[in-house]
């Protein structure tokens, strides 16, 4: 395209002068570091590519009435309210509906104590905006959660890695750490922690860690952000106690969860329940921002939720994840080579999966998708102080089985080659 003079329209995009912009951006935004997860969403548009990189819930379950009837209901009941803005902290309706959904799971949260947000998203970001300044500790796990790399960067928070093991952060080395600090004088300010089917880890913390999770926060006085997408995505095992049912309300804990996972991203709704105090601040810190979340998101919530038994739509989208975790950890057995290790989720949709130390799965992702068409996270996307380098998360929830088989024997293809190739070099196994 060209403007009235004859220049192309599209070379204004790119500045002749990038430093011109480079050198008056915030320290917040030169230091912010992508998601790899979102450079790679992109990538699940190129039909030739298969993606396990993504974390897309199976919105194609969702049945085609209950979806007609919903909006049905939110045309004729409330179609000006549903258009209008809404209060800040959320429909009154939908915080009674989430007030409600979360006593079913054994967690107490008045409507006047939650705030609805857009998606877990905002509610990991409101929760750094309010407590984070530059240079502030977080303690988070070792893998994070990629999505939570940009928001804690953005906040420029110093982010100490806890290791995972199949039990979850191990609070032996919480506690090593914190005892560490303590002598430097040092405290964090939060400890953002993801209990149930971890993302990207696959592992749920045990009942025993939480417990001495919540006691130990409680005793140094350091607050915890509890970070639930997954809860209800269980397939298997016997649903453990929220960090927020076990601080009972002392005030020691931040929860946060979301209806992305339990109903549909699309809605980009999620929740926080905090103390009054708490709240207050980030309802401000989300004035600022966007004033409220979609209010017709919210209202299709609301009638969705009357009308329906949102559980029954889990149940169903559980069993077909349970059969997509299924297959993909038959396709690692398969494909996979023997030094690598991987975790089981119980619930959730993602595996963790660890190679031999040689192989860097930054390296192996350019290789895979340019010689083997297949996409998945690498592990330092999941770090912010270079770690994971031969991790990598796979995503179950998003394909059917066979096309989650053949995702990861083309990624068996691609660490065979990289295999070969060190051996080659005279390096590896
Ligand atoms: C651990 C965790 N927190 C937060 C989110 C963001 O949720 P939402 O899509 O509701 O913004 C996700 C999404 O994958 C997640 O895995």
């Amino acid at each position: 395209m060209t403007d009235s003079k004859g220049a192309s329209t599209a070379d204004r995009t790119v500045p002749r002068d990038p430093s011109r912009f480079e050198a008056r951006f915030a320290a917040r935004a030169t230091g912010i570091k992508s998601s790899a997860m979102r450079d790679l969403m992109s990538l699940s548009e190129r039909p030739d590519i298969i993606s396990l990189a993504g974390g897309f819930p199976d919105t194609d379950s969702f049945p085609a009435s209950v979806y007609d009837d919903v909006w049905t209901a939110v045309s004729s009941g409330h179609r000006a309210s549903s258009l209008q803005y809404g209060p800040t902290e959320g429909l009154l309706e939908l915080r009674e509906a989430i007030s409600h959904l979360m006593a079913e799971d054994g967690m107490v949260a008045q409507p006047d104590g939650l705030l609805v947000t857009a998606g877990g998203q905002q509610a990991i970001a409101l929760a750094m905006r309010t407590f984070i300044d530059p240079g502030d500790i977080v303690i988070a796990e070792g893998p994070t959660y990629p999505g939570a790399v940009p928001t804690l960067t953005t906040y420029q928070a110093r982010v100490i890695h806890i290791p995972l093991d199949a039990h979850g952060m191990s609070i032996d080395l919480l506690e090593e750490q914190l005892d560490r600090l303590a002598v430097q004088g040092e405290k964090p300010k939060l400890i953002y922690t993801i209990p149930n089917f971890h993302n990207p880890g696959g592992v749920t913390m045990s009942r025993q860690r939480r417990e001495r999770l919540v006691a130990l926060a409680a005793e140094r006085d350091v607050l915890i952000v509890e970070d639930n997408p997954y809860g209800p995505v269980r397939y298997e095992g016997e649903a453990l106690p929220s960090l927020w049912e076990l601080d009972g309300g002392a005030g020691g804990v931040i929860y946060l969860s979301t209806f992305s996972k339990i109903l549909a991203p699309g809605m980009r709704i999620g929740w926080v329940a905090a103390p009054a105090p708490v709240l207050r601040k980030m309802n401000l810190g989300k004035q600022a921002i966007d004033l409220c979340s979609g209010t017709l998101s919210q209202r299709f919530i609301v009638e969705y939720l009357r009308r329906y038994d949102w559980r029954e739509h889990v149940a169903r989208l559980n069993g077909i994840y349970r059969h997509r975790r299924d297959a993909l950890l038959a396709a690692l057995d398969q494909h996979f080579p023997q030094e690598a290790t991987w975790t089981r989720p119980e619930g959730g949709l993602f595996v963790w999966a660890t190679l031999p130390e040689y192989i860097h799965t930054g390296e192996l992702l350019a290789r895979a998708i340019e010689r083997h068409q297949v996409a998945f996270v690498p592990g330092e996307a999941a770090y912010l102080d270079g770690q994971g380098g031969n991790s990598m998360r796979l995503n179950f929830s998003g394909a059917r089985e066979e096309i989650i088989a053949e995702g990861v024997a083309r990624i068996g293809a691609a660490i065979e080659s990289m295999i070969d190739l060190q051996r080659a070099l005279g390096g590896g196994r």
